[in-house]
């Protein structure tokens, strides 16, 4: 995107929400990109800013005690805006950006999808293309965006590992085979998860296992469609201010479930959402025809249903836990509340406890929902559904899943608990 729109460099001089400032600009539709505070000044102006922003947290805003900042300050004849001390809202910016400085508002969803698909083509030529689906949303796009741009040159594998939510696998194959034409492989590898994962109950192993394992059968698919030239991978934006910017630095490993295969030479990465945020990534996933269950679907870990399923994992463990998940997430969303959680769903706890049904003792599984609010991930607060909700997904629950005899409701924040439960 450098370079073809008129560009705001965001300084990040650590402020506690640094993507905050990029996030109310995009709104503008005005192109932005995060900095480090120090970033050197060719880095600077290899983005040709039209304008400059100082982001600054409570942390680090002391250093201007006692000093009156310039009226209208300027760095090199570039117009620069000091946050400390203002408000990060578009009221704020707004006249900075268009009156001042005179941006162009042409940062849109359609432009980007335009330049996306030409960079990927000028990027991959008449070469070959492998991308790994795994139905969230950031892949969805990017097999898209992809297929848009070199048609039957990308592969796109998906890795079926048994792990993945009620009906997943099959609306993932019938929306990019059947809606986009996208070519996409199904491997249906449950019984080779499962098999390596006979056995294992502690939680860093079981993830040890699916990511290796995905690794081997995705390198296993790379090798059979003859050794592609280029790996399209779904990195955000929030990834790469994360790790300092992509300046210059190694590409980082950013794959849901077990990082780059190892085996295989590739010329190059395809990182067509590298400069998106998630929300900008939803929107283009709408504009290209994603269904709306795909274009929001909350986040999903790599390791799947390996995370919520507790101790030993089995075929009839997993399908009792997509069932009560499948209940509870369709309960949330029928009451309009999705929003109010950026993930909810089951967990399949390893205990059983006794109860009773049709006057006979049950000696069954407790399934445990969990809802949460963040920002961020790294902390989490619990979402205090409504007990009218809770009542009847319990009750839907232990009336349609016989090895469900008890539902609890998660009410611990992060921290102490994670948001997974292994
Ligand atoms: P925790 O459980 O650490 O989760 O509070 C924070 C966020 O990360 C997701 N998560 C994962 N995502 N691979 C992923 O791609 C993983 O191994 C993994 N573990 C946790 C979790 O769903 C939440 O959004």
């Amino acid at each position: 995107m450098k370079n073809q729109h008129d560009t705001v460099v965001i300084l990040d001089f650590g402020a506690i929400n640094s993507q905050a400032a990029a996030k109310v600009i995009r709104t503008l539709n005005v192109y932005c990109e995060v900095l480090p505070f120090s970033a050197n000044a060719e880095r600077i102006a290899a983005l040709a800013p039209k304008a400059i922003v100082l982001q600054r947290g409570p942390a680090c805003g002391t250093a201007t005690v006692g000093r009156e900042p310039a009226a209208d300050p300027t760095v090199h004849g570039v117009p620069v805006l000091d946050l400390i001390d203002k408000a990060c809202d578009t009221a704020t910016l707004r006249p900075f950006l268009l009156e001042q400085c005179g941006l162009k508002q042409d940062w849109t969803t359609e432009s980007f999808i335009e330049e996306a698909i030409r960079e990927i083509r000028a990027t991959v030529g008449d070469r070959k293309v492998l991308l790994a689906m795994s139905g969230g949303v950031d892949s969805s796009v990017c097999a898209v965006l992809a297929h848009r741009a070199v048609g039957a040159q990308l592969a796109c594998v998906f890795v079926d590992h048994g792990l993945m939510r009620k009906d997943e696998p099959q609306e993932v194959c019938s929306v990019f085979r059947d809606r986009f034409g996208i070519a996409l492989r199904h491997v249906e590898a449950e019984a080779r998860f499962l098999g390596k994962l006979t056995g294992v109950t502690d939680p860093e192993k079981k993830r040890k296992v699916i990511g290796e394992e995905f690794i081997r059968v995705f390198e296993e698919e790379a090798r059979a469609i003859g050794e592609p030239d280029f790996l399209v991978q779904g990195t955000i934006y929030p990834d790469i201010i994360e790790s300092g910017g992509d300046g210059g630095k190694p590409v980082k490993a950013h794959h849901n479930v077990g990082g780059l295969p190892k085996h295989i030479d590739f010329k190059g990465l395809v990182e067509p959402l590298k400069y998106l945020f998630k929300d900008e990534v939803r929107q283009v996933a709408l504009a290209l025809g994603i269904p709306r269950s795909i274009a929001m679907r909350q986040p999903f870990p790599g390791p799947g249903l390996g995370v919520r399923c507790i101790g030993e994992m089995t075929k009839e463990k997993l399908d009792i836990l997509r069932e009560a998940d499948a209940i509870f997430r369709a309960a949330v969303v029928a009451a309009g509340l999705e929003e109010q959680a950026n993930q909810y769903f089951a967990v399949l706890t390893g205990n059983r406890s006794v109860g009773v049904t049709d006057d006979a003792r049950t000696y069954v599984y407790t399934v445990a929902l969990r809802a949460v609010k963040t920002s961020d991930f790294m902390t989490a607060r619990f979402v205090k559904l409504p007990m009218d909700l809770l009542e009847t997904v319990s009750e839907r629950i232990t009336a349609s899943v016989p090895q469900i005899n008890r539902v609890v409701y998660d009410i611990t924040s992060k921290p102490p608990s994670t948001i997974e439960w292994e």
